[in-house]
């Protein structure tokens, strides 16, 4: 009697954790994954490592890049690189073509890392891994190695990426603070863990287009001396990207529109810190979705939080920079190690 009951607690139990579990995927990943799959002296992380100190060196543009197309991938699909995807003969609308994913770039670094990665070690390692490392080793560069985290291996590529999936999956830059939360708990992140992820927008570029309505926005939700240097800046010409962090502007233009902020222009651009949520708190953010976290009272005294403390923020970050990382392919989809990362040519596993 008493065997059979602790029997059936056991079966359920091993059922709960089934049901719990995400996906086998997700259950196999795994800190240091790479370190005994390649041969004897290639060390993968450390490959990896390797190009994108150079990559960021020759273009500063490329660390942003990847610590949004990480956060574009894995919020799509799962972290599987099906962001990664170019268009094809057998798939016209992959999610690069998304609107929601206009001005992602960094595709070629993540390419030739591939490339280098197949010489020394062919079919190992995925592309979706390759991203979430890169992702990985652009946050500690960028922010001078505050943020630095370990972060598990084992992905698989998927087969699937879809330009409507994408645009019904990530957020608007237009959304209201309710929007966004709904967004993020869509994928079991909550109003805090969202208010800490949008600190990335402290680095990086934006196309006028993502902030149309900023231009125009009364100055309750904009600072106004940046509203007319936002205006300046996107009446160059016929679509241009202007820089996140108003520090990241060049001197004379900030000398102009907001001399206030001089001393706080940067020689070095792209430093990655909390820097998002003293701007935030000053009306001196580009998008709307930005801003509408002052205005929710989940999402407010987060923004006040994460102000007043750089290192909780770092921490922070970190952690759900991970969670972010381990967001599994839909149950019971196919995976496998791309040859090349922009298109399909594995195996099904
Ligand atoms: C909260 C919802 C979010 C919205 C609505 C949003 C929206 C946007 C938009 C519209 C752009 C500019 C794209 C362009 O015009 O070229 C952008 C840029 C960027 N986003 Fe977000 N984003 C969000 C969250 C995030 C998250 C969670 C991350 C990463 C953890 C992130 C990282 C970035 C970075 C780094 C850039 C600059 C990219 C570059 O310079 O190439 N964003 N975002
Ligand atoms: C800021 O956060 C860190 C890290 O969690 C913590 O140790 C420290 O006490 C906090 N500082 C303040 C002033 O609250």
């Amino acid at each position: 009697m008493k065997l059979s009951v602790l029997l059936l607690c056991a079966l359920v139990a091993v059922q709960a954790a089934l049901l719990a579990a995400p996906s086998a995927q997700a259950k196999g990943l795994q800190v240091g994954y790479y370190n005994k799959k390649c041969r004897k002296g290639v060390d993968v992380e450390g490959v990896i490592m390797w190009h994108i100190k150079r990559a960021i060196k020759k273009n500063p543009r490329v660390g942003a890049a990847l610590v949004r197309l990480v956060f574009h991938d894995c919020f799509v699909r799962g972290c599987d690189g099906s962001v990664l995807l170019e268009k094809s003969a057998q798939n016209p609308h992959p999610e690069r073509e998304a609107p929601a994913n206009i001005g992602l770039a960094a595709f070629d670094v993540l390419e030739e890392i591939k490339a280098d990665l197949e010489r020394k070690c062919r079919g190992v390692v995925s592309c979706s891994d390759i991203l979430v490392y890169a992702a990985r080793d652009a946050t500690k560069i960028l922010s001078r190695g505050h943020i630095d985290y370990k972060v598990p291996g084992g992905r698989l590529d998927g087969m699937y990426s879809s330009a409507y999936e994408a645009q019904a999956e990530l957020p608007d830059s237009t959304f209201t603070a309710q929007q966004l939360i709904n967004n993020f708990a869509r994928k079991n992140f909550d109003a805090e863990e969202m208010v800490i992820l949008s600190g990335a927008h402290s680095i990086g570029m934006a196309h006028c287009s993502s902030f149309r309505g900023r231009l125009t926005a009364p100055s309750g939700e904009i600072n106004r001396d940046y509203r007319n240097l936002l205006n300046y800046k996107c009446h160059q010409s016929a679509n241009p990207a202007v820089v996140n962090n108003v520090r990241d502007e060049d001197y004379k233009t900030v000398a102009r529109f907001m001399p206030g902020f001089k001393s706080r222009v940067r020689k070095i651009r792209d430093l990655f810190d909390n820097s998002y949520y003293h701007n935030n708190r000053a009306r001196i953010v580009s998008f709307n979705s930005d801003w509408q976290l002052m205005t929710h009272k989940d999402t407010v005294e987060h923004v006040h939080e994460y102000a007043e403390n750089a290192t909780l923020w770092n921490e922070d970050f970190a952690e759900s920079m991970v969670k972010l990382s381990k967001l599994p392919m839909p149950p019971g989809s196919k995976g496998g190690i791309r040859k090349k990362c922009s298109i399909v040519s594995h195996p099904l596993y």
